[in-house]
């Protein structure tokens, strides 16, 4: 690696829209930060759906965004870890030296040694005793987790199901939900039924299983965080006076879901969770206190960005997928 003085720094590109080998490692130059930005070295990132998704591009109409036959955006990696290396002249809350975690805001470029972020993206100090692993790893799941939590009005006492437990927005929903002093009941593959169990829920079922699929309790909120079965499907599932949170809606649904409203009881509530500092640092407070334990499934080396994308498209990782980019 080399210092960012030297102007050039590695960077996994994204050449083309396609399969996970369009991503490769190249040299790129260092972005230069403006008066109100801090130039970061990124130690960690992570796969997430974000990334492989404008990548394939999933849906297409992400190409009338991002470019019709190439992204403009060069560089994934909507989250990072890393160091301050330089602050602009107007920057105040930052300053060299400090070690921040957050998200870009869908600017990206995680996957480079150096980002260049203003001052007030979604950004903050990581938690004491976390290495940068595990602070990236406390982004993007639990940001959407509690975004879709506080929507849904999730208190103590109430019987919250959450299907699709086991991975990244899963297991921060379930670690959230259990603190906020829910009842929680998780559905996973059976292979991740202990995790499922070890991040807080009182009952773990097995989607295949019978268990689950006659399980006539009525939660009060349903959070499906998969939506590979119809949303209509949660209704028996739910208290009339409950709520279904869609976490994988989509766009178009997330936009026409409110139409239906009106002809349903219970509160559907299906968005595009936003990315406040303010939340992440309530994570960051949480996390510090002992109190949030992030899962690592795998951790990849940049050079193999293209291997680590073609795991999380699989859609079975468990919790996290780091990318390192540490000396
Ligand atoms: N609305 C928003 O703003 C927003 C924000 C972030 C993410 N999302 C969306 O949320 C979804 C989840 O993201 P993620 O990062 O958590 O994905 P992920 O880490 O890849 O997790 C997918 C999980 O789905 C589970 N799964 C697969 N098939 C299942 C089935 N038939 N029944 C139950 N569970 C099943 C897998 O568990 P097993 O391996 O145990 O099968 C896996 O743990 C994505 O579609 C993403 O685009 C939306």
């Amino acid at each position: 690696m080399e210092n960012h003085n030297s102007g050039r720094m590695r960077a996994a590109v994204c050449t083309g829209y396609g399969d996970p080998e369009v991503l490769q490692v190249q040299e790129m130059p260092v972005p230069k930060p403006g008066p109100r930005d801090v130039l970061i070295r990124v130690h960690a990132s992570a796969v997430n759906s974000a990334d492989w998704r404008l990548r394939r591009p999933d849906p297409w109409g992400v190409r009338l965004f991002l470019g019709l036959r190439k992204p403009h955006i060069k560089i994934l990696g909507g989250v990072f870890a890393g160091e301050v290396v330089a602050a602009g002249a107007k920057v105040t809350r930052f300053r060299s030296g400090d070690r921040l975690f957050g998200s870009t805001l869908m600017r990206f470029g995680g996957y480079g040694e150096y980002v260049s972020l203003p001052e007030k993206a979604t950004m903050t100090t990581m938690p004491r005793g976390f290495s940068f692993n595990d602070a990236v790893a406390l982004t993007f799941g639990y940001l959407t987790a509690l975004n879709f939590l506080r929507r849904a009005n999730v208190t103590a006492g109430q019987s919250v199901l959450i299907v699709g437990a086991s991975g990244s927005v899963g297991t921060a929903v379930v670690e959230l939900a259990a603190h906020f002093g829910a009842h929680v009941t998780g559905v996973s593959s059976a292979a991740n039924l202990d995790l499922v169990r070890q991040q807080g829920t009182e009952r773990a079922l097995d989607y295949n299983s019978a268990e689950y699929t006659k399980d006539i309790t009525q939660y009060d909120v349903v959070v499906d965080t998969v939506g590979k079965t119809h949303w209509k499907n949660h209704l028996s599932r739910v208290k009339p006076a409950g709520t279904i949170a869609l976490v994988a809606a989509g766009a178009l649904k997330t936009l026409y879901l409110p139409l239906l409203q009106p002809f349903y009881k219970p509160r559907l509530v299906a968005l595009v969770a936003s990315e406040k500092r303010i939340d992440l640092e309530f994570i960051r407070d949480l996390a510090e206190q002992g109190k949030l334990r992030p899962v690592i499934d795998r951790t990849y080396p940049l050079e193999q960005i293209a291997e680590a994308h073609r795991y999380v498209e699989q859609g079975h990782k468990r919790g996290n997928v780091v990318i390192s980019l540490g000396r």
